[in-house]
């Protein structure tokens, strides 16, 4: 079979790329990381792709004269390297059109809390504020809106007294690193599509 080529956008320390580059190196997750896009030149990530042998593509906004500009400066790249699916891990940036027309219903993301609780920025915060017993993570498909796209899988994490930002942090993402090479395995093996409606996504047994 054909190499499944993945492109991993980051915008920090990159703990998920090194859970999905460490699952493709121990044989658990059969796709390639092609590229790494990173909007913070000098982010922890850039080094964990380096060392990894990731190349990186990173930009800095401000560089280009609109969000246009740059989406469509990486898109030329995802293409040259055929890149199937993006997988966005901490990319801080919501996504236009630019990037989701050639990429329709290929692009994932990863985020902090069960949606459509909490979306948006310190997810893990807002829910430990908000004093929820249960919170989690999505991954989802990605459309034009903040966190909102159809949910292809979910798991809960459980609060208990006394805990903190830190704390759920530190039970949170022991779970994604487990749960997004899981669905990109799934999504590299045709098991996961979308129903007729756009909403709900269906897996395969
Ligand atoms: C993760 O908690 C992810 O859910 C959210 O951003 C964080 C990225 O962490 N979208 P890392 O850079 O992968 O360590």
């Amino acid at each position: 079979m054909a190499p499944f080529r993945i492109a991993v956008f980051a915008s920090g320390s990159g703990s998920n790329f090194q859970a999905i580059v460490d699952a493709v190196q121990a044989g658990k997750l059969d796709v390639e990381v092609g590229l790494l896009v990173c909007d913070k030149p000098g982010a922890k990530v850039t080094e964990r792709a380096a060392a990894a042998g990731v190349e990186t593509f990173a930009f800095r906004p401000k560089d280009y004269a609109s969000k246009e500009a740059y989406e469509s400066e990486i898109v030329k790249r995802l293409q040259e390297k055929g890149i199937d699916l993006i997988v966005l891990a901490g990319y801080m940036r919501i996504v236009s059109d630019t990037m989701l027309g050639p990429f329709e219903g290929r692009i994932i993301n990863i985020h902090p809390s069960l949606l459509p609780a909490f979306p948006g920025l310190d997810a893990i915060g807002q829910a430990v504020a908000y004093g929820v017993k249960v919170t989690g993570v999505t991954v989802h498909f990605v459309d034009g809106g903040m966190d909102t796209g159809p949910i292809i899988a979910q798991r809960t994490v459980e609060l208990s007294e006394g805990d903190t930002a830190d704390t759920v942090a530190a039970k949170i993402h022991p779970v994604e690193h487990q749960l997004y090479p899981y669905v990109i395995q799934g999504i590299r093996d045709g098991k996961v599509t979308l129903s007729g409606d756009g909403r709900r996504v269906n897996w395969k047994q």
